[in-house]
């Protein structure tokens, strides 16, 4: 176990940055959520989210991260994740997944919603359903005592009921002072498996779900996830800590669903 092994346990102190850093976020995909729409350029919504999260006193934790060039991953249809931002348009029918990370006193937000650009098909509004449903799925046993295979084996006992793959080589991350912190929360798993749920634990859970194959492939550019099969792909992440009184989801959806109109 080497210092970048361990597991960094917050306290209340850490939880209350790590919240407001996670509330920052999700305001700032709801800022994006109101502009998705048919013919918008992808660039547009990075500026949206870079201005917002400055706005706030903020850094946008992904730009520059491993070089990464942007303020957050557009992920469209068969891209599984860390779609990059460029001279690409939403379109009509497409699923897109935005993934945001703000750095705020310290702690890092970071978390992710897919949405749906006008009239998509019953395969993906499946898709992305189930692939959100997961993720509950998961949080569900997300508490103190249980094991991080159990988050895993939760999300993927869920979604492989419906035939869909779960990609094995990106994970969910603990998080932190650092963006990927341990332990390393994979979307599948057994029961029983991993380590230990304890108080003080900060973690991300990110189902990343194909309608076909789990097989991914990578660009060029080093960054841009793919299906093998072309098949599209869903995503959704929460942010949770570990606390004396639970688990408590420091993201929320609610500011993009009140943009959605959902609830
Ligand atoms: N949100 C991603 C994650 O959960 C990180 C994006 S990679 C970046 O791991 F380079 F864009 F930051
Ligand atoms: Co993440």
């Amino acid at each position: 176990m080497g210092l970048f092994n361990r597991i960094y346990l917050k306290n209340e102190e850490e939880i209350e940055l790590l919240r407001q850093s996670a509330d920052i976020v999700g305001r700032t995909l709801a800022e994006v959520a109101k502009v998705i729409a048919p013919g918008v350029p992808c660039t547009y919504l990075d500026k949206i989210a870079d201005e917002f999260i400055r706005d706030n006193k903020a850094v946008p934790s992904f730009k520059g991260y491993n070089g990464y060039p942007a303020s957050i991953c557009i992920s469209i249809n068969e891209v599984v994740v860390h779609g990059i931002p460029r001279n690409n348009f939403l379109q009509d029918g497409d699923i897109v997944s935005i993934d945001c990370g703000a750095y705020k006193n310290g702690y890092h937000g970071d978390y992710c919603y897919t949405f749906a650009v006008g009239n998509i098909s019953e395969e993906k509004r499946l898709l992305v359903e189930r692939t959100k449903e997961s993720l509950y799925k998961g949080i569900e046993v997300a508490k103190k005592g249980n094991t991080i295979g159990d988050i895993g084996h939760a999300v993927q006992s869920y979604v492989e009921s419906f035939g869909y793959g779960v990609v094995r080589e990106l994970v969910g991350h603990g998080i932190g002072r650092k963006m990927h912190e341990k332990p390393d929360v994979p979307n599948y798993g057994k029961p029983g498996r991993g380590e230990r749920i304890v108080e003080g634990m900060v973690f991300c859970v990110e189902p990343m779900i194909t309608a076909g194959s789990h097989k991914i492939s990578i660009d060029n550019d080093e960054w841009t996830i793919r299906t093998l099969d072309g098949k599209p792909a869903a995503h959704f992440e929460h942010q949770l800590a570990i606390t004396k009184q639970g688990t408590e989801l420091l993201s929320t959806y609610k500011y993009v669903e009140e943009v959605l109109g959902i609830k």
